[in-house]
Order: structure tokens, then C-alpha cells, then sequence
């Protein structure tokens, strides 16, 4: 049976796949760019390694051989590059560090120890998901400047031949701290339970947003008793999931 989505775009209200009530965290629209990005980063980072080393050419053979790899992906990094902006239009807002996230920040200890009762309130992110959005969005920034600078097909010719260096050098590098970068989102994302499901149904239950996202979790019900003052049909009909 198919699973129900979140109820609108509009809304935070949604139901789960057992039709308790649930909180909208993304829409499918969101998700699907989301996963779109995660899909070209995982090509990119096997074809570029393939490229990177000798040892790892056997990794080309995912691609179609040598060729098609070398062709691909630069292709490939245009279009991750065009999905991952995507994804900063619709959450950069959401990202901003505030006074609570330097106190965030101030407490490593209670973070990696799961006091979460100790740590400030935390938003719809928390700092460590922000400042992961901002590395990110740098260094997909340099990643695209200096892809294009050692893009033989198309672009290398116009640069002298010591900058085009420098951009390689610059690429790998940052390619190792974006591959870096996401091993700690995809581990972060298995650690808090619950979180997957947000990027995969849409939504989460209020148990989470709560332990989770305290200061999130006070905007939503505030918008949800504001919404039932005003008899909004998008509501749902109790809250109090697990
Ligand atoms: C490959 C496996 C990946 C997994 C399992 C994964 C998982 C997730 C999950 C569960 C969330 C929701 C977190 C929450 O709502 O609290 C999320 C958010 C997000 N992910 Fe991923 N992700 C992956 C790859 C990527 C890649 C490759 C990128 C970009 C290069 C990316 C960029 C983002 C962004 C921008 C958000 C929103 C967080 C924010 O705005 O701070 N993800 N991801």
C-alpha cells in the first residue's frame, strides 16, 4: 500500500504510514532533489577517484571504461552543483547561526554525549547541520570554479597552464573534505533516529522534533494552535505521537 505524504505544501501537519499524526519536515519536491544531489554525489566521488589514482581505475568500469568516465563527470558535477543550489534557495534561511548555536557550539561534550536537556533549544537545524550547509555550499563553490579551469574539453585552454595545476591540486583537496563532509552528514543522519525518515517520508513524529528541535518543535504547535483557532482543515485531529 502506498504510504500516505505529508498532507500540503502549505502545512506542517501530516499523518504517518500508520496514519498517526506527524509533523511535515520537507516536501517531495525537496526530497527528490535532495536525493537527486546524493545520487550524483556518490557518481562523482567513484569517478573521481577512478581519475584520481591509478589503483582505482578499475572503478571506471561502473562508468563505461576510461572515456565515459572522463566525459561524464564534469557533466555530472554541473548537475549536482545545479541540484545542490536548488537545495540552498530553499534552506539557506533556515540556516542562519544565532546566539543559541555559539552556546550550541560552546558545548562539544554534551553534544557527542546526547545530553540534549543541557544543550540550548535547538531550531530547525542545529549548528553543527549549519555550518555542514555552509562547507558545503564553499566548497561545492570551489569545486565548480576549479572543475571548470581543468575541463579539458571545453575550458582549460583559456588559462595558463600553472593555474590550471593549482586548480587540480584545489579540486582534490576539496573533493577529500567534501567526501569528509558527507560521511559525518550520512552518519549524523543514522545517529538521530528518526532523521532518514524525514528525507525519505517527509515527515517526522513529534516525539523527535521535540527531543530534537525543541525551539521547531514550539513554532510548529504554535502554528498548529493558531491554525485550530482558525479552524484550519489541515490540522490534524490529535497530537501526541510517539
Ligand atoms: C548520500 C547519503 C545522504 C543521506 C543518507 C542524507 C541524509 C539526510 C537527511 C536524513 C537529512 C534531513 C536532516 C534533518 O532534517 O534534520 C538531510 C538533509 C540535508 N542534506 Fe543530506 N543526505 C545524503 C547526502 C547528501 C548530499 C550528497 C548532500 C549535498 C551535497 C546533502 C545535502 C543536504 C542538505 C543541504 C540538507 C538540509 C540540511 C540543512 O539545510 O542544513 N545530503 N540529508
Amino acid at each position: 500500500m502506498a504510504r500516505p505524504e505529508p498532507s500540503s505544501d502549505a502545512s506542517d501537519f501530516a499523518v504517518d504510514a500508520r496514519g498517526r499524526p506527524a509533523i511535515r519536515r520537507y516536501s517531495s519536491n525537496e526530497r527528490s532533489t535532495h536525493w537527486l544531489t546524493a545520487l550524483c554525489f556518490i557518481a562523482l566521488a567513484l569517478s573521481g577517484l577512478a581519475l584520481f589514482h591509478p589503483a582505482l581505475f578499475w572503478l571506471t568500469a561502473l562508468f563505461g571504461g576510461g572515456p565515459w568516465t572522463r566525459i561524464l563527470h564534469p557533466f555530472v558535477g554541473v548537475l549536482m552543483f545545479v541540484l545542490f543550489m536548488a537545495l540552498v534557495v530553499r534552506f539557506a534561511r533556515h540556516n542562519h547561526l544565532d546566539a543559541n548555536d555559539r552556546r550550541w557550539l560552546a558545548q562539544p561534550g554534551d553534544v557527542l554525549r546526547n545530553r540534549e536537556e543541557r544543550l540550548p533549544p535547538v531550531g530547525r537545524y542545529n549548528a553543527g547541520q549549519k555550518l555542514l550547509f555552509w562547507a558545503l555550499l564553499v566548497a561545492m563553490g570551489v569545486m565548480l570554479l576549479t572543475g571548470l579551469a581543468i575541463w579539458r574539453a571545453y575550458f582549460s585552454a583559456w588559462f595558463p597552464v600553472s593555474l590550471v595545476r593549482l586548480a587540480s591540486l584545489l579540486h582534490a583537496f576539496f573533493a577529500f573534505l567534501m567526501i569528509v563532509a558527507i560521511v559525518v552528514h550520512v552518519y549524523a543522519a543514522i545517529w538521530i533516529k528518526g532523521s532518514i525518515r524525514a528525507m525519505t517520508l517527509g515527515s517526522v513524529s513529534y516525539a523527535w522534533a521535540r527531543r530534537h528541535h525543541a525551539a521547531w518543535y514550539g513554532e510548529v504547535v504554535e502554528r498548529e494552535r493558531r491554525a485550530d483557532k482558525h479552524g484550519n482543515a489541515g490540522a490534524p485531529p490529535a497530537r501526541g505521537a510517539p
